[in-house]
């Protein structure tokens, strides 16, 4: 079957603020982004993901938004962006919106509208409740941000209300129950599409819909981080009955009918429930990506646990659907300092992981910096974080104890802000993503990771990205292949094949810091095998060496059938 375009594509997040400074200001910009296209054609994406770029005060770095159709001044203008969309497109690379509808800035007009009365016109596009008859907060709902008292709900003394807020106080939930609010949005949305652009990333959005009548959730708090008898559950807000209905209406006012391509952050979206949203006769998105393989919380995938998620998201595939490939973007720590080894075997790791990404079935999704081994960075005090759920928690911590030293050694390997310290162009100050004050400190290690001595190098990895754009677009068998595991007992190595009528490929990954003998099952070592890549251009194609494959040694090999 004929594929659609997101099918072959590889998309690559850019966190805009942290990309590139055009004008010294400390923060990352359009114009940056403009003059550093080139190096994303010749790394080989063809579509771009931009995380927020509206107009917002930045509590959280744009996904609180206060005007959907503006681009905040920080980053430049809507002539900046629609330069920026022109020069991508006449380059082969499209390019996608980050829309954030779950709730938007306290700094939106909506919702300044909204808080002045409770018979104002915009009171509806918020989510409103009195109080219990003592006062307090409609339920004991936690938000995930744990600021003020902890309280998903926050008062607002102009009209003796609370407002739901799942995430910051600043961020309240828009009400998608009130048509109204629907309508704008999808105007918007068709706002942008007459711009040019190509789709959209959702945010959160299996969020949308809340429980009628609000009630408390059951759950336990958190002993280590909930407050004041809140509870953050993530089931609460997550999958409500009616959220399809919703979707499949967006869908019809909006992406099908502009054929925009959509892939929604999965958050509670698993390979058992994930066909009620991607399955294509469904029409509510065209993918999701899940939170099975990369988690905020995980340092560690073991081999028998990636066969079982890919083994099931490709199940799907049977099914009309189309899975996402990744394992680290902006809300996360770096994939090759969770998931890789960033001390010895840096850039070995760094590769193998790329690998999987771009050859297991899937679209793959590359986070700014990734192709050159970017990894997380250790701040000696709290005041260097900006995350919100990094700060968060860590007060949360210390409020309940724990030492300071105690609570940014518990948050910091995890947090956001890993993934969003700037672009590391090259070794000079500040890595060369400003001249002025970055608004997020530099990763001490640029001087040794940075793209300009990436590519200088033998073995760079952005080389190695390309050459697996490359080896997608010639082998249909990664687009289109069947997907089946092989040495399946195996504690250290992941091997699978891929076919499909004309070819089939082989990749064999030593997922571990030691070496390992790995021996082919018969099966495939009946056949004669060319390899197509190494993460050691150096050695002769294992298959032929025999013996020990070296820690974190990835090659793909293919056959014709
Ligand atoms: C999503 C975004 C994240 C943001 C949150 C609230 O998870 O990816 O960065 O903080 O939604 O909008
Ligand atoms: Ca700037």
């Amino acid at each position: 079957m004929k594929k659609k375009w997101w099918q072959e594509a590889i998309v690559y997040e850019i966190y805009c603020k942290s990309f590139c400074d055009s004008n010294g200001d400390g923060i990352g910009d359009l114009p940056g982004v403009i003059s550093k296209l080139p190096v994303l054609k010749e790394l080989g994406i063809n579509c771009i993901w931009f995380t927020p770029i509206y107009t917002s005060p930045q509590v959280d770095n744009g996904y609180d938004v206060a005007d959907y159709r503006n681009i905040d001044p920080a980053y430049g203008t809507l002539d900046d962006f629609r330069e920026l969309l022109n020069k991508a497109h006449s380059m082969g690379i499209r390019v996608i919106m980050d829309m954030v509808l779950n709730h938007s800035s306290d700094e939106h007009e909506w919702f300044k509208e909204s808080r002045k009365s409770k018979d104002n016109p915009y009171r509806n596009y918020y989510i409103w409740q009195p109080p219990k008859p003592d006062g307090s907060e409609p339920n004991n709902w936690g938000s995930y941000f744990r600021e003020g008292n902890g309280s998903a709900w926050e008062f607002d003394e102009q009209t003796g209300e609370y407002y739901l807020h799942q995430y910051s106080i600043k961020m309240p939930d828009l009400n998608w129950e009130y048509e109204p609010l629907r309508r704008e949005i999808y105007d918007m949305l068709h706002w942008w599409l007459d711009m040019g652009v190509d789709g959209f990333r959702l945010d959160i959005f299996t969020r949308f819909k809340k429980p009628a009548g609000f009630p408390d959730t059951k759950k336990e708090p958190d002993v280590l981080l909930d407050r004041n008898g809140f509870v953050v559950d993530t089931s609460m807000c997550t999958h409500v009955e009616g959220i399809h209905e919703l979707l499949h209406e967006m869908y019809t006012e909006v992406f099908g009918p502009r054929d925009a391509m959509t892939v929604g952050e999965g958050a509670g979206v698993t390979s058992e429930n994930a066909l009620d949203y991607v399955c294509a006769s469904r029409e509510e998105v065209d993918m999701v990506y899940h939170f099975e393989l990369a988690n905020r919380r995980r340092f560690a995938i073991p081999p028998e646990y990636f066969r079982k998620v890919q083994t099931a998201w490709a199940d799907l595939m049977k099914h009309n659907a189309w899975p996402v490939q990744y394992l680290s973007n902006h809300d996360s720590a770096r994939q090759v300092s969770c998931y890789g080894n960033d001390g010895n075997y840096r850039k070995r790791s760094a590769k193998l992981l790329a690998t999987l990404i771009h050859t297991c079935p899937g679209t793959p999704f590359v986070y700014q910096g990734e192709e050159i081994g970017m990894t997380n960075v250790t701040y000696s005090s709290i005041e260097d974080h900006n995350c919100c759920y990094t700060l968060g928690d860590y007060h949360s911590m210390v409020q309940l104890g724990k030492s300071p030293e105690e609570a940014l050694a518990a948050v910091a390997p995890r947090s956001r802000d890993n993934a969003r310290t700037p672009y590391q162009w090259n070794s000079e100050e500040n890595a060369g993503f400003t001249t002025g004050k970055p608004w997020i400190k530099v990763n001490p290690r640029y001087e040794e990771i940075n793209l300009e001595m990436d590519r200088a190098s033998a073995d760079s990895i952005f080389a190695y990205y390309r050459a697996l754009a490359d080896m997608r677009a010639e082998h249909p068998a990664i687009i289109d292949g069947d997907l089946r595991f092989w040495l399946t007992d195996h504690p250290d190595v992941i091997m699978y094949t891929r076919a499909c009528a004309r070819e089939t490929l082989l990749v064999i990954a030593n997922y571990t810091d030691n070496s390992t003998p790995i021996t082919l099952p018969d099966e495939l070592s009946a056949h004669a095998w060319h390899r197509e890549l190494t993460n050691e251009p150096s050695s002769i194609p294992s298959l032929q060496r025999g013996g020990e494959w070296m820690p974190w040694e990835v090659e793909v090999y293919s056959m014709a059938n």
